[in-house]
């Protein structure tokens, strides 16, 4: 069955998640279009892993509600995790099969036909310059190449949303700007890309970005926006001012 696209493809209303009395994501209201590189900023422990485990399904909410490509995610987590590809900040790639096997491995997880396998991940690695490497296991592989591979195994299945928790974390800054222009490309194929980052120098490379602290958003808007609201130089300098020390 096919569906018009969305309005949203992520669309959060007084999202909340508790942890006993500790509110990790608090009163979150987020709208993201379809194909926007919307940036989920924020220092460490702000909430970002809470609220992209919630709008994944992997979490339920304590309050508010998440609609992920259209569909809430109270009722429709199963419907909404074939739809997502999600690269987790501690992502598993199996360090003892090669990367054409952790392709394929990963392809089956998500449902792929072996025909599609083959398809899907010859593809993939052509995408993410990793076709030389299919035989090497991830260790043998340059730096940033294993970041290449956990993505390439979240956009088997191409899904509309792509939800990537700090994919740059301890990569190398070249390594990094490589890395954004593949998400460049996975936009411009259609996918709507939420990524969450604590380099403030990636911030400019998103469409729109929010900031969070303790649980809240406290700025939202494009970087040229936020710059210009805050009479600030940097993105960086944006992030001072809003974050509480
Ligand atoms: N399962 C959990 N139980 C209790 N507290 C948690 C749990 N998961 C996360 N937290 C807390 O919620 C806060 C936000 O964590 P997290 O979402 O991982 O932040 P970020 O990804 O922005 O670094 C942190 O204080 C963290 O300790
Ligand atoms: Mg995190």
């Amino acid at each position: 069955m096919t569906r018009a696209q969305p309005e949203y493809a992520v669309l959060t209303r007084g999202l909340t998640k508790r942890f006993d009395n500790f509110t990790a994501v608090d009163d979150v209201d987020l709208a993201v279009r379809p194909r926007e590189i919307f940036g989920f900023l924020g220092a460490n422990g702000a909430g970002k892993t809470t609220t992209i485990r919630v709008l994944c399904g992997l979490l339920v909410p304590s309050a508010g509600e998440a609609w992920v490509d259209g569909l809430p995610i109270s009722s429709s987590a199963d419907q909404v995790k074939r739809r997502i590809g999600y690269m987790s900040q501690r992502f598993s790639l199996y360090m003892d099969l090669t990367i054409g096997e952790n392709l394929e491995f990963y392809g089956g997880v998500y449902g792929l036909s072996a025909p599609e396998i083959t398809e899907r991940g010859t593809a993939v690695a052509e995408q993410l310059g990793l076709s030389a490497f299919r035989d090497r296991l991830p260790s043998d592989l340059p730096p940033g190449y294993r970041q290449r591979l956990a993505l390439g195994c979240s956009v088997l299945h191409q899904p509309r949303i792509l939800f990537l928790d700090e994919p740059t974390g301890g990569v190398d800054p070249v390594a990094r700007r490589t890395f954004w222009d593949l998400i460049y490309d996975l936009s411009e194929g259609g996918a709507t890309v939420f990524v969450t980052t604590h380099y403030m120098d990636e911030a400019e490379y998103c469409g729109r970005v929010s900031i969070m602290d303790r649980g809240r958003i406290v700025a939202l808007g494009s970087p040229q926006e936020l710059k210009r609201s805050h009479g600030a130089v940097s993105m960086q300098d944006v992030f001072l001012k809003v974050v509480q020390p």
